[in-house]
């Protein structure tokens, strides 16, 4: 026994976002709903570092005893150089959004493509297997969902892009895993009924409009943007106008990637559904 006082000791564990810019994230306001409804005692800081200053921030995170790193645009694919250790996601996808540190090490996974997959199948009811999808985009958000999708057996997994190349390097990249091809905008194959539609291009953040397939587009056409805004976006405003039976922005994947995150950091899987209302979000 001793009469000596327990020593005020806890500190509060550390999280957060790196990205550049970074202002306009959602993560630390998705993160403190998770840690309020789990009482979890963290918190999470918005974290601007720009490209070459990556590898400092993130070590520097490190070495004062930060747990864990959300990496978002542009870091994404840099920032899977640094990990020490790989998830099989992570690795498919080429880019790592979600860093631990643990024991001295990095670990580095990627929960954007499950991420969606559960907004699309568990918070929207889509069934992606049998399906004949269409992606919009192959740059590395299109890399970071291609595994996932292709892992629910859809039918038909068609790429279209501006620059054929990459949607072709794609194709090469994940052909073993589904039956997947590669377009231009103009040459979508329209034989086949598209049941969901997903923009995975950087168009409309910046502003832009490229020649969307509306002829892709049908009643039966779920379209997912994987961009979001609290107005419309520029594709779901084109999907609605093209004809599409229901176009949804990608609020649900930032809240569910947001969880998965969550997840390996605390070993609990937060509610979604009452932190997307709370967003004065609608599902
Ligand atoms: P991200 O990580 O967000 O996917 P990225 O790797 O730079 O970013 O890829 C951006 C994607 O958006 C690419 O598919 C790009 O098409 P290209 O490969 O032809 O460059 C697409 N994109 C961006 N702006 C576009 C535009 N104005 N019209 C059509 N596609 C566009």
């Amino acid at each position: 026994m001793t009469d000596e006082p327990i020593a005020a000791t806890t500190t509060i564990d550390r999280y957060g976002v790196m990205g550049y810019p970074v202002s306009h994230s959602r993560s630390p306001v998705i993160h403190r709903l998770f840690a309020l409804q789990s009482r979890e005692n963290l918190q999470y800081e918005l974290l601007q570092v720009s490209p070459e200053k990556l590898e400092t921030a993130v070590r520097q995170f490190q070495r004062t005893g930060g747990k864990g790193l959300n990496i978002t645009v542009p870091h994404k694919s840099e920032v899977a150089k640094l990990v020490d250790h790989s998830s099989d996601r992570a690795a498919v996808a080429g880019a790592v959004n979600t860093l631990t540190f643990r024991d001295g090490d990095i670990h580095g996974d990627n929960t954007d493509g499950v991420g969606l997959l559960r907004d699309l199948t568990v918070n929207l009811g889509l069934s992606l297997t049998g399906a004949n999808i269409l992606i919009l985009g192959a740059g590395g958000a299109t890399r970071g969902i291609l595994g996932p999708l292709l892992e629910a057996q859809p039918t038909t997994l068609t790429i279209a892009n501006r620059s054929l190349s990459k949607a072709q390097s794609l194709v090469e990249h994940f052909s073993a895993s589904g039956n997947v091809t590669a377009c231009r905008f103009d040459a979508v194959p329209v034989t086949e009924t598209y049941d969901l539609i997903i923009n995975a291009t950087s168009a409309g953040l910046k502003g832009e409009a490229p020649p969307y397939p509306a002829k892709a587009i049908s009643l039966q056409t779920f379209c997912y943007d994987l961009s979001y805004g609290l107005k419309p976006t520029p594709f779901s405003g084109w999907a609605r106008e093209s004809g599409a039976g229901r176009s949804v922005m990608g609020w649900g994947m930032l809240v569910e990637q947001a969880a998965e995150s969550f997840n390996i950091w605390r070993g609990i899987r937060p509610d979604t559904g009452p932190v997307l209302k709370q967003m004065s979000i609608s599902a």
